[in-house]
């Protein structure tokens, strides 16, 4: 039998591979929700431009009514002979209402229709990740005011740098989150044009209220060149993109949630809800949810590339190449949200060991450069020359075997006899920390001050 939608032409239906690489509806059935929504606002637009009457616009409506809570009850039957969500919600159409639904793809194609639908879909999506990212947000920054004052070591080459605070670097991940949802929220901007009323790629011939029916559906605007509107997907690549980035940032907490966790520098604890258990080794905990996290940035930031590359070639206006856009997406978006509500989860959940901190803060050398700033300070000796001494007072300690604040007053006076006492006092990890008082630095009032700015903040929305 040919497909009684656009089976005029044709004698028989397609062949089963055919029907195979072709079908949809595993995945955009996803869209149901926007697909009935701007069917009824097409409708109502219809009715209003009298290019279909009222009768049946309410006819129609009231069918996609019922279609919607069929669907949401787990009650429709979805064919793949229907090929896509466009077609078996019409199909089902027919059935309620007969007739009229005939008239419901007035001044429509599919192309426009899908290109209004996936709009619609990614608008919901970015807002519920943006609000998963705000409560992300808070959790870090919570995390930040209880840990203002905890001293960790920070690290550049994954080498012991300076001692920070564990607050101050909860709050780096707030700043990266915000940055991630600016650029949602600018890829939201830019995406809320309504293509509806493109027709297949060149307009159409009906007196169509386009205004009206981009209002309806929450639209900034119908788009102004139909062609474009058909054919372009920018609006799920700058997602995507926005996605990578965003779980690129939470992979890299990961990373730092499994190197904390290993043994290998015990900083965190993470507790049962959040590791779990070898089948060989009765004594691991592993931190599973991190590492998923992190493995989970590779099928993200993959369907960027998978849509960039379908795209890349692709001559105005639709080709069926672009029914590859979604799966990849909603894999990608779904994955994403499973990961931020893993990654608050697991700061929430997570215990910082204090005591293992701090004295992990104190190896490696950690205050070298306030023993350098306190010789400019004080003796006010060039920077270059600081860095210089304290060098060959490192070299000392670390010939000794000895923490720097334990390198005798005489071994360093050996080799910068204006040092004194007072030198010790910069030595220790939380001076060290109380002293980076620069605007952004790590010192604890500045921690605390930037932690309740961002709880303030995040609570107003
Ligand atoms: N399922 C299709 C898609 O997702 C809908 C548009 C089909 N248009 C067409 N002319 N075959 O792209």
């Amino acid at each position: 039998m040919s497909n009684k939608m656009w089976g005029g032409r044709f004698a028989s239906g397609p062949g089963a591979i055919m029907e195979e690489i072709n079908v949809s509806i595993d995945f955009d059935r996803h869209l149901y929700r926007q697909d009935i929504a701007a069917s009824k606002a097409h409708a109502d637009m219809l009715a209003k431009q009298g290019i279909i009457t009222a009768d049946d616009a309410k006819k129609i409506a009231h069918g996609l009514d019922t279609i919607l809570s069929e669907i949401a009850d787990g009650k429709f039957v979805f064919k793949r002979a229907l090929e896509d969500i466009h077609m078996n919600v019409e199909g089902r159409l027919s059935e309620l209402i007969g007739e009229p639904s005939g008239r419901l793809h007035t001044a429509r194609s599919r192309n426009d229709q899908v290109a209004t639908d996936f709009r619609l879909w990614m608008r919901d999506t970015i807002d519920t990740l943006d609000a998963a990212l705000s409560g992300f947000q808070r959790t870090l920054a919570e995390k930040a005011l209880e840990h203002a004052g905890t001293v960790m070591p920070g690290f550049t080459h994954l080498q012991t740098a300076q001692p920070v605070t564990f607050g101050h670097h909860m709050l780096a991940y707030v700043e990266m989150a915000a940055r991630d949802r600016g650029r949602f929220a600018d890829a939201r901007k830019r995406l809320n044009e309504m293509p509806l009323g493109s027709g297949a790629l060149a307009g159409t011939s009906f007196p169509l209220d386009r205004d009206m029916t981009a209002k309806a559906l929450g639209f900034d605007r119908p788009s102004a060149n139909s062609l474009d509107a058909v054919s372009d997907r920018d609006f799920a690549l700058e997602t995507l993109a926005a996605a990578s980035i965003t779980s690129v940032h939470l992979s890299r907490l990961a990373e730092e949630i499994v190197i904390w966790t290993s043994p290998l520098t015990g900083l965190v604890k993470l507790s049962d809800k959040f590791t779990t258990g070898s089948s060989i080794m009765p004594q691991k905990r592993n931190p599973d949810a991190a590492e998923l996290v992190r493995a989970k940035t590779g099928r993200i930031i993959g369907s960027l590339s998978a849509l960039l590359i379908v795209m890349k070639g692709l001559p105005l206006a639709y080709a069926k190449d672009m029914q590859e856009d979604k799966e990849g997406a909603m894999d990608a978006l779904s994955a994403l949200s499973l990961s931020i509500a893993a990654m608050a989860g697991m700061i929430a959940d997570l215990v910082p060991d204090a005591a293992q901190m701090k004295k992990a803060a104190g190896e490696g050398y950690a205050t070298a450069t306030d023993l350098a700033d306190w010789l400019v300070r004080t003796l006010n000796i060039p920077f270059r020359e600081a860095h210089h001494i304290t060098g060959r007072i490192v070299a000392k300690a670390s010939d000794g075997g000895v923490a720097l604040h334990r390198v005798p007053l005489a071994d360093m006076q050996a080799i910068e006899p204006r040092i004194t006492q007072a030198v010790f006092d910069v030595l220790s990890v939380d001076r060290s920390v109380k002293s980076r008082v620069s605007y952004g630095g790590t010192a604890p009032k500045n921690v605390k001050a930037q932690a309740k700015k961002w709880l303030k903040k995040l609570e107003k929305k």
